[in-house]
């Protein structure tokens, strides 16, 4: 069976979807490994390394995609009206593609793989269930969002995070105000202390308070009896009434804050809105503003993805894909991630797959199949 490993065409994108690791790894489930020429280039990767590993170099999206059995990628393959390589043309009729494949952004490339007999899984559908939990790349690359998004706030802040007693006067710690405590938020807050920051956080969800302070993080919340977490244990949008509530603590909390990273997001909506334009201006000039929900419509009333805003001397900064931002640790981590997606999936006495359509990792991610659209979020069954 031949597994291929397609350079990533879209934009920002500097990931890859194997590494030498995780090449030697599907070789020896049985797989003959194909990866395109400088797919790793970005991720630090040479050619050299992966035909150690034992792959096939291949020229271009052709010969990468020809007679693949599995394709594993990071974002969603390219289509026609994309004016580069028509990739999802390129993928032949019965095989698996597994990638972020942000079906609720493009749908047209959702009808493509129907139509292209393409049995597609969206990775970041992986349901939040303790097996599945080494194939969550959602966690794997929030994870490192949330630790560069402050090391990018600190290289943007003209001051020093931790505090330094000198000879010459004594630095004050940084503040740091990190909103939204899930996978990235948390990775935030250890990250702002480990650089010696003063940091405080807050979330919607109340079990998110013993885990911030656990990282020794001060946490607060609206005083409220409205709970803030659906029964999958994400957030749910919150009333009005909360949100006025909020929106005077944040403001309240913000205005003495150097620094805030944002991380909210609500599953299937437009990112909460929690920094207005007239918190931002209440800060003091020289902080620094991080969303990491901006591509989501994000967190700050003033970010705009991939552009740094000056507001009254306030940065607010939006980078696109910001896990790419560390992309050598997060292909790595994101190949484990499809790794042990693929890895139960295989049947090692064949060499062939062997797949239980019923198992409920399988059904949380499979977008297509057979030539129709089978998801229940994309049939309208949830
Ligand atoms: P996310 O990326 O969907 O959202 C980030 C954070 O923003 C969440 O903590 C959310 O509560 C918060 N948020 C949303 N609206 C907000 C608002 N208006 N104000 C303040 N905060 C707001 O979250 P992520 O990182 O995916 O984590 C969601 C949950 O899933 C967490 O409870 C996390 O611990 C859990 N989880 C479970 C896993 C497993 O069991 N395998 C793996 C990873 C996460």
């Amino acid at each position: 069976m031949k597994l291929a490993i397609p350079k990533e065409r879209r934009e920002h994108e500097r990931r890859v979807a194997a590494t030498p690791d995780t090449v030697k790894k599907l070789i020896a489930l049985g797989f003959d490994v194909a990866v395109e020429k400088d797919a790793g280039l970005m991720s630090n990767i040479p050619d050299s390394q992966y035909s150690d590993a034992g792959a096939k170099i291949t020229a271009d999206a052709a010969a990468t995609f020809k007679d693949a059995d599995v394709i594993f990628k990071v974002q969603r393959p390219m289509h026609a009206a994309e004016g580069k390589v028509d990739e999802i043309s390129l993928i032949k009729p019965g095989a698996i593609l597994a990638a972020i494949l942000s079906p609720f952004t493009d749908g047209a490339t959702v009808d493509a793989y129907a139509s292209g007999n393409i049995t597609a899984f969206a990775m970041e559908f992986m349901p939040r269930i303790t097996r599945a939990q080494s194939m969550d790349v959602l966690s794997s690359q929030s994870n490192l969002a949330g630790y560069i998004a402050v090391i990018d706030a600190a290289s943007e802040f003209s001051r020093a995070f931790p505090m330094m007693m000198t000879a010459a006067g004594t630095v004050a710690p940084a503040k740091v105000m990190v909103m939204g405590t899930g996978v990235a938020g948390l990775q935030a807050i250890a990250t702002a202390k480990r650089l010696g920051a003063v940091v405080s956080a807050t979330d919607v969800r109340a079990a998110a308070k013993e885990q911030v302070e656990s990282l020794a993080a001060k946490f607060v919340m609206v005083e409220s009896d409205e709970g803030g977490e659906t029964e999958g244990g994400y957030a749910k949008e919150m009333s009005d009434d909360y949100k006025a509530k909020q929106a005077a603590l944040i403001a309240e909390t913000l205005a003495k804050q150097d620094i805030a990273i944002t991380t909210a997001l609500i599953p299937g909506r437009k990112a909460p809105v929690l920094i207005t334009r007239d918190m931002v201006r209440s800060m003091k000039p020289g902080s620094v503003i991080i969303d990491l929900a901006v591509e989501s419509g994000g967190n700050c009333e003033l970010s705009q993805p991939g552009k740094i805003v000056l507001e009254n001397g306030v940065k607010i900064i939006g980078h696109y894909n910001v896990p790419s931002r560390v992309a050598t640790d997060a292909s790595a981590l994101y190949s484990r991630n499809l790794l042990n997606f693929i890895t139960p999936l295989m049947d090692s006495d064949s060499g062939s797959l062997n797949i239980d359509w019923e198992d409920e990792i399988i059904t949380g991610t499979l977008l297509t199949r057979d030539g129709a659209i089978v998801h229940e979020r994309l049939t309208g069954g949830n």
